[in-house]
């Protein structure tokens, strides 16, 4: 295969009361019908919130399941927990084995690697980085042996946080900590990927879309499909839309499109607030 087609969707947040959010996976489900790409990647937050709404997660199983191609996982911190930080308060859903095995029974698996158009594409679970969990340390074991057998090929890196704001060393925030994959496990992360030929780090997440190179590497921050979150809520980095990306990939090189499935609306988080139950609500002021 010498082009490889791939459409990154993130953030769907899916549940079966917010409508809303359905209709825009439809509009979304329909358009990658229409175009029909080798693979779709979900980057994460494909539930609305399966810590606290367990049904959230077998929902957008249902609707995936659904989609015409082949598709591959990530989990988000709405679909398994959060990370704890070194310098933010706890989360008040912190990623258990649990609910990374509930995600795993749902969606096949929390990370992944496969080969195509001459690139390797790697997919990690950035939530259980910093858990102390056993599976944070059989991730990075199998990271390594994974980067090892890249054998001088590019490498396209998936995972639901991005890595950092703008650089490496940017510093950890108790304000911002968790929207970035936090330290220490972002330092060593950072450090074994030093060792192969990266070009592309996709992320989601922050529910705001990004394109912008550091160091010889593309990062790329999807918008959310489902939703946008308002200036008040949180600060504006790059553009607040829903949509999708999309991305061609032939040896040693790749294209990227900010895309926009027809009849998706930019639906505003705290139109979805109003509906949702009480705990619910909390969870979701801390969105990103
Ligand atoms: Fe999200
Ligand atoms: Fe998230």
């Amino acid at each position: 295969m010498s082009e490889f087609r791939l459409t990154q969707i993130s953030d769907t947040h899916l549940a079966r009361r917010l409508t809303a959010l359905t209709a825009n996976f439809a509009h979304v489900s329909e358009y990658i019908d229409a175009t029909r790409p080798d693979l779709v990647v979900n980057s994460g937050d494909l539930a609305f919130d399966a810590p606290t709404q367990p049904d959230d997660l077998e929902f957008a199983r249902v609707l995936h399941d659904a989609l015409p191609v082949a598709c591959r996982y990530l989990p988000g911190n709405h679909d398994i927990g959060d990370n704890p930080t070194q310098v933010g308060a706890a989360p008040s859903q912190p990623v258990t084995e649990n609910k990374r095995q509930a995600f795993i029974a749902a969606f096949c698996d929390d990370r992944w690697r496969f080969e195509a158009a001459g690139w390797c594409f790697i997919g990690l679970n950035s939530l259980v980085m910093n858990s102390g969990l056993v599976s944070e340390a059989e991730q990075f074991d199998w990271l390594a042996s994974e980067l090892a057998s890249a054998a001088g090929k590019p490498v396209a890196l998936f995972l639901h946080k991005p890595i950092y704001l703008n650089a490496p060393d940017d510093p950890e925030l108790a304000a911002t900590s968790i929207r970035y994959v936090p330290m220490p496990a972002r330092r060593r992360l950072v450090e074994m990927l030093r060792s192969v030929d990266l070009r592309l780090v996709a992320s989601g997440h922050v529910h705001q879309r990004r394109d912008y190179t550091f160091g010889g590497v593309r990062n790329i921050w999807a918008p959310s499909a489902g939703f946008i979150i308002s200036d008040a809520r949180q600060e504006r980095i790059g553009v607040k839309e829903v949509g999708l990306v999309e991305y061609r990939f032939q040896p040693d090189s790749f294209e990227v499109r900010h895309v926009r499935a027809p009849g998706q609306v930019d639906v505003d988080l705290d139109s979805l607030l109003a509906k949702a139950p009480a705990q619910e609500t909390e969870r979701a002021k801390l969105m990103i």
